[in-house]
């Protein structure tokens, strides 16, 4: 069957290079399939309430360097267990029909969604129950199982380094530990990356519970060498030996409902009472999600967006794009949904990390 009408959505948290995917996906799908497409508003939100925009090829021009995304994003909408008020309390409903319902009357032959490991897990669901769908891997955490990377994570690797290049010399200046906080879910990349291209002294991921003592004796044979400052990036995530992930904030409405943050602070405290050396902490937050996304995550985002496009055109679903090496693949969505993608301990990142010289308080 020739495939003529397709939906995009954007779900999840956004990133950098959400655009860029919108737009690869249309213009391919113009271009080479003359497919007319519909851009679903806010993510599977948009499906549930009839909310929609309709995607051109012009209206996918000049977007490859805005950050956020056009057709705007949720992270609580979850088709299968999507809160609605009832009497003055909240109860979760399984929408999922209306959703291949809305699909229908819209026209929609593909469902084109591009999302982290929410909005994969309720498409692999979605697919299961008969909507033909393509996923497309996005989230600045690089937590998704089934692809090597996921766009967005190089723009926020790149934002966190220049935060941690401006905060190394003010901790220079001041003879003190800089405590940078940053996000990443619960996945150590985030820290990982930016902390081995910033210079980090110490390095703190959930996928290594961090002794306290041994991040100050770090700080403090630093401190013996001359090096009378100290910078510590540690991953939202990050908890130490027999503890436990501090959390900001409790989401109920949400089908991932944690909100991690605090770490940070918590670690510095600690430093300057054990150590004595001031202390200060910089939180990232927002800051990594937002602005222009860097030449490797437009080069990214634009395969990806394509390769939806060819997938859709050939008649294949149920399957998400993946960069495998250097290549772009499919792979099946249920084994994307599977789980969350972590640093394992034998990385060779951790590898070169230690031998540098970085501590991962442990
Ligand atoms: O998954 C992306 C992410 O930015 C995580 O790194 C972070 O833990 C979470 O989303 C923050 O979510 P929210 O936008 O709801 O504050």
């Amino acid at each position: 069957m020739k495939i003529k009408k397709i939906g995009v959505l954007t779900g999840g948290g956004d990133c950098p290079g959400l655009n860029a995917v919108i737009r690869a996906v249309t213009k391919t799908a113009v271009n080479d399939y003359k497919m007319k497409l519909v851009g679903i508003r806010d993510g599977y939100e948009g499906l549930i309430k009839g909310d929609f925009r309709d995607l051109t090829y012009d209206g996918a021009s000049g977007i490859l360097t805005e950050g956020g995304t056009i057709l705007g994003t949720s992270n609580k909408a979850n088709p299968f267990k999507y809160p609605v008020k009832s009497k003055g309390r909240v109860v979760y409903k399984d929408l999922s029909d209306k959703v291949i319902k809305n699909a229908a009357k819209l026209g929609l032959q593909a469902l084109v969604c591009i999302g982290g490991d929410g909005t994969m897990a309720a498409s692999s669901r979605l697919s299961a129950k008969g909507l033909p769908v393509v996923g497309v891997p996005k989230t600045i955490d690089n937590d998704l199982l089934g692809t090597d990377l996921t766009f967005g994570f190089d723009s926020a690797v790149t934002t966190a380094t220049e935060a941690i290049d401006k905060l190394h010399t003010t901790a220079q200046s001041h003879h003190r530990v800089m405590v940078v906080e940053v996000m990443g879910r619960y996945a150590g990349w985030l820290a990982l990356e930016s902390g081995l291209a910033g210079g980090g002294d110490v390095i703190l991921i959930p996928e290594i519970p961090f002794d306290i003592k041994k991040v100050c004796k770090k700080i403090v044979d630093r401190g013996k060498t001359g090096r009378k400052f100290t910078i510590v990036v540690a991953a939202e995530g990050a908890s130490p030996v027999g503890g436990k992930m501090v959390v900001k904030k409790i989401i109920k409405t949400s089908p991932d409902p944690i909100r991690l943050g605090g770490i940070g602070q918590v670690v510095g405290q600690h430093i300057e009472k054990i150590t004595g050396v001031a202390a200060r902490t910089a939180v990232l937050g927002h800051l990594q999600r937002g602005g222009t996304p860097t030449a490797f995550d437009r080069i990214l985002a634009t395969r990806l967006g394509a390769m939806a496009a060819y997938t859709v055109a050939k008649g294949k679903f149920g399957c998400m794009v993946a960069l495998k090496g250097q290549d772009i693949v499919t792979v099946d969505l249920n084994e994307v949904s599977r789980g969350i993608r972590t640093v394992p301990l034998d990385s060779p990142i951790i590898k070169a990390a230690r031998s540098v010289g970085t501590c991962f308080g442990d």
